[in-house]
């Protein structure tokens, strides 16, 4: 599962499509977290895409990545300022790989 206190445990090593990314990267293989208010673990994630389709705000976006050994794309929350914590996203991602901070 997603580490919840990624943002202590990990450090910012970029940013793709507007969001930041949080390290270690070593792609294609490793790819990091993607979004701090609404986080995804791409190492972990599968590309169920449950998360995406049942969003009510849409925060999710696909994209490709190519040769990651868990799933040829992932889920990028482009629009996390715009989530509303309901935790759907949290509740039926089948590998825990999404943390959302509504706190
Ligand atoms: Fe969308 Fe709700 Fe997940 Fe926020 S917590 S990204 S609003 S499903
Ligand atoms: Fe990935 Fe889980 Fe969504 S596997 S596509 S974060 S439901």
């Amino acid at each position: 599962a997603i580490d919840p206190n990624f943002e202590q445990s990990r450090e910012q090593v970029g940013e793709e499509n507007g969001v930041t990314v949080w390290g270690p990267v070593d792609p294609p293989e490793q790819l990091g977290i993607h979004g701090t208010h609404v986080a995804v673990d791409y190492d972990i994630c599968i590309a169920d895409g449950v998360c995406l389709e049942n969003c009510p705000v849409d925060v999710f976006t696909w994209v490709d990545t190519p040769d990651h050994p868990e799933s040829d794309r992932k889920v990028e929350p482009t629009r996390e300022d715009q989530c509303i914590d309901c935790m759907l996203c949290v509740d039926v991602c089948p590998v825990d790989a999404i943390d959302v901070d509504a706190s």
